[in-house]
């Protein structure tokens, strides 16, 4: 069911959730001072509880009300990055409910770069919101997509298809080195140039765990088999949904080839939604090219994430 921008102001003070439009992927939003709307958001998603949320703000000011710790590195992503795909992990105030935090001490916060998710903010403050599929299924990149996963049980500010279509990074910054705990298209080198910081990424499994809940959890998956393989020699299969990059003329896609032409920003913006469309076609495997080794790319490793995730290979 798709609302207005007042319709949904209107839900949100009366404590209900709306899905929400971002530059990544849509998210499903509450008022994050409300701990009996934020439950909504996890009976909806069937979220195990101990996966905290990330709160989306319009504007620098909000972030006083979620933490005490305004510092320069702070400060200085927020300038060089926000509105943007960037999440900041940071001690919290002792107000923000442990509904949204999993009670842990710290609260992710980003600024969406959205301008009808950021008017709707500017009304309504701090909006908490992790992304709008059901948990488990791939994120929702179109209002169409939410749709499907919740019907008319969801209400939708559509904002059309969403820019990066890959989620934010998540940066813990309440220690030195900085660290990213979930790779997006702000990437280790464009924070270390912003903050002059060593920044690592966390990546072996435990630290994962520990340190970012929510990727412990399946995540990004279809109901298709998701592998990786050389630039196939044969895409005739019908059952088979290919997704190939390495090709550099011209070539028309079909229902079940996907050719990128080396372009991974659309790579990016679209591999929820093939995900989705395989699945429609009810194709048995989704094969997709293995990707260049390109650790400084601004999407490149954010996409090798979501796919080893998907293919269930970390
Ligand atoms: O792009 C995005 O980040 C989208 C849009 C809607 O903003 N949101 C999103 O939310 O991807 P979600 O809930 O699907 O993923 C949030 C991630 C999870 O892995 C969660 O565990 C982690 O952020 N997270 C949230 N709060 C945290 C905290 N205090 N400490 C560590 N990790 C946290
Ligand atoms: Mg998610």
């Amino acid at each position: 069911m798709i609302i207005s921008l007042n319709e949904a102001l209107a839900k949100i003070h009366a404590g209900e959730i709306v899905a929400i439009p971002t530059e990544t992927v849509y998210g499903l939003a509450a008022d994050a001072f409300h701990p009996g709307a934020v439950q909504k958001i996890f009976e909806a998603k069937g979220r195990p509880s101990d996966n905290p949320l990330i709160v989306h703000i319009s504007s620098e000011d909000q972030l006083s009300q979620l933490t005490p710790s305004l510092n320069d590195i702070v400060h200085s992503l927020a300038k060089a990055f926000w509105p943007g795909p960037l999440t900041l992990v940071m001690f919290k105030k002792a107000e923000v409910p442990d509904i949204v935090t999993a009670a842990l001490p710290t609260v992710a916060v980003r600024m969406p770069d959205h301008p009808v998710t950021l008017e709707l903010i500017r009304h309504t403050g701090p909006l908490t919101a992790p992304s709008a599929n059901r948990s488990g299924k791939p994120s929702p990149t179109r209002a169409s997509h939410v749709a499907e996963d919740f019907g008319d049980t969801v209400a939708i500010l559509d904002g059309g298809e969403c820019e990066i279509g890959l989620e934010s990074t998540v940066l813990d910054v309440t220690s030195i080195p900085l660290r990213i705990l979930r790779p997006g298209s702000v990437t280790a080198e464009m924070i270390q140039e912003i903050t002059g910081k060593e920044v690592i990424r966390s990546d072996r499994k435990e630290s994962y765990a520990q340190r970012s809940p929510g990727t412990r959890y399946t995540h990004y998956k279809p109901k298709a088999i998701v592998r990786w393989t050389p630039p196939p020699a044969d895409v005739s299969d019908p059952n088979i949904y290919y997704l190939i990059h390495s090709n550099q003329e011209e070539r028309a896609s079909f229902e079940n080839v996907i050719y990128f032409q080396g372009d991974f920003t659309e790579f990016a913006k679209t591999l929820y939604d093939h995900f989705r469309t395989a699945d429609k076609l009810g194709c048995r495997e989704i094969l997709i090219e293995q990707l260049p080794p390109d650790p400084t790319h601004p999407v490149i490793p954010a996409l090798r994430d979501r796919i080893s995730k998907a293919a269930g290979d970390s």
